[in-house]
């Protein structure tokens, strides 16, 4: 039956989590942006807070004022929090693109990296993305500065510094376009079954699942959680938003997409997938529209609620098949 809870307290009832990427500032300055995250979402997601470049203004000092802001948000309203992301090729700090470094420094500066930040959240984030994005969209392993550095043990070392300083936190390795199976999802099965056949420390896997223009099919979407969880992994969905292709937006493109939303989530709930997170809270915070061409590539209204806050039918299909 349809109901009129909030999103939050339908979740809670289920035991599943439903989150949202949040943004230091907006939490800081926007009422109504606090009241819905508080209201409606489980557990959230730093948009941005907790990456490299965010946190590391100059090479031995730190900025968690934005971090800080987050988590302590969340510890005041019990939201569990995901920590995104200790390593990446992307959003590294401005510095740390004209450091000449030597292999051993790369080494050195991320070990104290991960161990500083992991130890710092050591007792408000228990779930991290220790990796992000390291397979390239062809299935090879991506060539970032880490790769060049220590090759694909970066990925062990990682993990297991994450570790050292917090046993406790669940680790997962988190990417986007390996949602369904696919040649690029193949690879990340590959890679995770040889860090578990390492003995690395990793507990799960992120999808990111940014359904943009091309959605990936929701069958495909549960054999391939299925598989991942065959190794032992946990399966999240990380970051989900689903946009039409610019030029191709449909009549009922807002049933369409509640649509799409209604099926992930039916699937979450059939595969045991218990958290999904959506990237970002309403249509106007979302990363698309600060894409400079974005009018020209997507349409820009990718999440549950729209421009001004108000709930929108997507919203509406995944209360309704959590309350179902
Ligand atoms: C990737 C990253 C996120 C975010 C999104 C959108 O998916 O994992 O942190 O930056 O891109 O920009």
């Amino acid at each position: 039956m349809p109901t009129d809870r909030p999103l939050r307290a339908v979740a809670g009832e289920r035991a599943v989590d439903v989150g949202a990427a949040v943004d230091a500032d907006r939490l800081r300055t926007d009422v109504s942006y606090r009241a819905l995250v508080r209201d409606e979402f489980t557990v959230v997601t730093a948009e941005n807070a907790l990456k490299m470049g965010p946190l590391r203004p100059a090479p031995s000092t730190y900025d968690f004022a934005d971090a800080d802001a987050i988590v302590n948000f969340a510890r005041a309203h019990e939201m569990p929090v995901r920590g995104h992301t200790l390593v990446w090729h992307n959003q590294t700090p401005t510095w740390f693109q004209s450091w000449d470094y030597t292999d051993d420094q790369l080494r050195r500066f991320l070990r104290e990296h991960v161990q500083t930040v992991v130890g710092r959240y050591r007792r408000s984030v228990g779930t991290w993305d220790v990796v992000n994005e390291a397979v390239d969209d062809d299935g090879s392993m991506r060539e970032t500065v880490w790769y060049d550095a220590m090759g694909e043990e970066y990925l062990d070392r990682a993990f297991e510094w994450a570790a050292e300083v917090n046993p406790d936190a669940d680790r997962y390795y988190n990417d986007y376009g390996a949602d369904a199976v696919n040649e690029k999802s193949d690879a990340v099965y590959d890679l995770l079954g040889r860090l578990l056949d390492r003995g690395v420390p990793v507990d799960g896997v992120g999808l990111q699942l940014h359904a943009l223009g091309d959605w990936p099919d929701p069958d495909s979407i549960a054999e391939n959680v299925r598989r991942f969880q065959d190794l032992g992994l946990d399966v999240q969905i990380t970051e989900m938003d689903v946009a039409f292709p610019a030029g191709e937006v449909p009549h009922d493109a807002a049933e369409r997409q509640a649509d799409y939303y209604r099926e992930v989530v039916e699937t979450c709930l059939d595969t045991g997938v218990e958290t999904l997170v959506t990237w970002g809270v309403r249509d106007g915070d979302t990363w698309l529209r600060a894409f400079r061409d974005f009018p020209e590539r997507f349409s820009g209204d990718p999440l549950l609620f729209d421009d001004r806050g108000q709930r929108k039918p997507a919203y509406d299909a995944v209360r309704d098949v959590l309350s179902t």
